[in-house]
């Protein structure tokens, strides 16, 4: 290790993209930034965050405890400035970032011994599911499996002819609590719907088959039952119907939703985001472009965040 300060950036995620239930995910271009120093002494220190997560149960720091314990090797004191964008609990994959920035962190300290594979299946066991830490990995549209031991992740570019545009309301909704009110058994005719529905779902944002995409972005495995704690959403749907979108998804455990339209219909959404933030005081209108780098690492000679 030549290096004792280095900054990690890892992008927001957008999971679930409607029937693709922990399987699929996009990264998003709004950035977490965690600029880890490695001290002389045994110590712990975080800057840039709430005081009530800056101790040795925050996710950053499991994360990157994970990979010592992986190597049976000692950790060292550092010190962590985080920089974060994202929003908290909004459904953007902000924990992701806090595991893959761990776990980063770690395998850098440790002479990146572990491979991308390896993050992988450690950010999926700390997760619980692939579909926010392997976009966020990796960047772009991925697809996850999860065996086992291992998680299988497939990367692919979503065509340029979409755009995402995300509303974010002023209310959260913890992951935990969204995956309670789930059924725990469900019929086959529900998940042959959701299997049909992903896979052309997952084709047409590659290929660029906008027809297809707008008939795909049903789900019955969760979006029925968290709809439900959204009352905006039908007014939501009507909106986007009404301005020729080519459809909209819970974005991961929500709150936020995804709405998705063709790049080049600027009227489209220009007409969405005026009637969002006329009507819907408690919404915040975004457009987001696709992250394509996943996440990326820096080596710094001071610990000057920027
Ligand atoms: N697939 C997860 C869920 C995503 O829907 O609960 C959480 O961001």
């Amino acid at each position: 290790m030549n290096y004792n300060c280095f900054q990690i950036k890892v992008p927001a995620t957008s999971a679930n993209l409607g029937s693709g239930f922990d399987t699929l995910g996009i990264a998003l271009n709004i950035y977490n930034k965690f600029t880890v120093q490695i001290l002389k002494e045994n110590r712990l220190i975080f800057e840039g965050i709430d005081k009530k997560y800056a101790n040795p149960d925050n996710l950053f720091y499991r994360s990157f405890l994970e990979v010592f314990k992986s190597l049976n090797l000692e950790p060292p004191g550092i010190k962590v400035i985080e920089n974060n964008e994202i929003p908290f609990g909004k459904g953007l994959g902000s924990s992701a970032t806090q595991i893959i920035a761990g776990l980063i962190a770690g395998n850098i300290i440790c002479n990146n011994i572990l491979t991308k594979e390896n993050i992988l299946n450690l950010a999926t066991k700390i997760e619980g599911h692939p579909d926010n830490v392997a976009p966020a990995l990796y960047g772009n549209l991925t697809t996850s499996m999860v065996l086992e031991h291992e998680t299988i992740n497939m990367v692919n570019k979503v065509n340029p002819i979409f755009n995402f545009s995300i509303l974010i309301p002023d209310f959260d909704m913890p992951t935990g609590e969204a995956r309670k009110i789930l059924p725990k058994h469900f019929d086959t005719k529900d998940i042959v719907y959701n299997i049909s529905h992903a896979l052309i779902t997952y084709e047409s944002l590659i290929e660029g088959n906008i027809d297809n995409l707008s008939k795909a972005l049903g789900d019955k495995l969760h979006q029925p039952y968290r709809f439900k704690y959204i009352d905006d959403y039908p007014k939501f749907e009507k909106i986007f119907k009404e301005h020729h979108a080519i459809g909209s998804y819970l974005s991961g455990a929500g709150p936020s939703i995804v709405f998705i339209t063709e790049k080049n219909n600027i009227t489209s959404r220009k007409q969405i985001k005026e009637n969002i933030q006329k009507n819907f005081k408690h919404w915040q209108y975004r457009d987001l472009q696709i992250d394509k780098n996943g996440t990326t690492k820096k080596f710094l000679t001071s610990t000057v965040a920027s």
